[in-house]
């Protein structure tokens, strides 16, 4: 039996992580669950976001179930997804946006994977004060992590049977920054001839996004551009609550929804679990558990047209609970 290692946050984070639990186990997956409490709360308790016992369990099991946790308030913090996905080089943020016949959207054909470079650019929190009135932020883009990234994006083409993948960048502007990552991604493209591929403006993908999202397949980018553009695809489909996310480095995998902790309706139980019981899906198909992986999206697809249990924030007049019950009661 495998074990995993779940971490609890704030907000709707432990109503959406007890919905996934009891869904996973309903369909079989037999997994143990090494489970923390992480996050604001647990600071304010207990003085440190992440306890040690939680960094050693997930570096004992090597795959993460992560629920959204409430940023502190104050300055001194950096960010605990930063944090984890540099401590473990989680490098590949890889988020899948595909619209779903059941969620009202008016784009109906949207199916795009988002592969964000992970580690560095803008979210190398390097920023300084030159003088008081002048701030500047340092954008740092490596052949290493550029390369990686965009080979797994390829790589993921070739073996997902998809088509075309988008470089996203500006190196009109950032000539030697995101030159670099655009050269690299002119070299890699040519071990692929079987994969389409070109490269968009990051602006003009944003726009083109809206107006005609279903020419996208996959696309890769830099960090910044990656963590904009997969929110933007959210919206496409229906909302944060309905996108899945795994960040991957060569040793440990974390899984989690992208959206937050949705401090407005924590404790209220209409928090939509579907972000993260999709990102928990990744999780298993990480793990060669594809069957059951498959087994339980069949069950939300079906769950997902009936707005008498689907939860507020899709339309529905369910809440979380009518909502997993009956993903449950569709598994069979
Ligand atoms: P948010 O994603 O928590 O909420 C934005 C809006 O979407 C809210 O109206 C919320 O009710 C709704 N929403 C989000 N997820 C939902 C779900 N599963 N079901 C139904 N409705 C949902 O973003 P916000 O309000 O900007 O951030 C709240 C806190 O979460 C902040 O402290 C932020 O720093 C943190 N955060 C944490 C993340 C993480 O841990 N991965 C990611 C993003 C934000």
């Amino acid at each position: 039996m495998a074990t995993i290692t779940v971490f609890k946050g704030d907000g709707i984070g432990p109503e959406i992580t007890d919905a996934v639990l009891e869904i996973l186990d309903a369909a079989g997956a037999g997994l143990k669950y090494e489970i923390f409490r992480v996050g604001n709360q647990e600071y304010l308790d207990n003085g440190a976001l992440i306890p040690d016992a939680a960094f050693v369990s997930f570096e004992k099991t090597r795959i993460l179930l992560k629920s959204p946790i409430t940023t502190p308030i104050g300055k001194g913090f950096r960010s605990l997804n930063v944090t984890l996905r540099n401590r473990y080089d989680l490098y590949a943020n890889i988020r899948p946006a595909k619209s779903n016949a059941a969620v009202r959207t008016p784009f109906p054909n949207v199916d795009i994977v988002v592969f964000r470079e992970n580690t560095e650019d803008l979210y190398v929190g390097k920023e300084e004060w030159i003088n008081e009135n002048t701030v500047y932020a340092t954008k740092i883009i490596t052949r290493r992590a550029s390369t990686r990234i965009i080979r797994d994006a390829f790589e993921y083409a070739r073996s997902h049977g998809r088509k075309l993948v988008t470089c996203v960048h500006k190196a009109n502007i950032l000539k030697m920054s995101d030159g670099l990552f655009l050269d690299i991604f002119n070299t890699i493209k040519q071990e692929y001839p079987d994969i389409a591929a070109n490269d968009r403006i990051a602006d003009n993908v944003c726009m083109q996004m809206v107006m005609n999202p279903a020419q996208f397949d996959v696309m890769v980018m830099p960090n910044l551009y990656g963590d904009m553009l997969s929110d933007l695809a959210s919206g496409l489909i229906g909302g944060l609550g309905l996108l899945p996310s795994s960040n991957l480095g060569r040793d440990y995998a974390m899984f989690e929804a992208v959206h937050g902790s949705a401090p407005d309706i924590a404790g209220k139980g209409i928090a939509n679990p579907t972000a993260l019981l999709w990102s928990a899906c990744m999780m298993l198909e990480y793990m060669h558990m594809d069957d059951c992986a498959a087994r339980i999206r069949r069950a939300v697809d079906q769950v997902l047209t009936d707005t008498d249990v689907i939860t507020p924030d899709i339309h529905g007049k369910g809440n979380t609970r009518t909502y997993t019950d009956a993903i449950i009661a569709r598994l069979g």
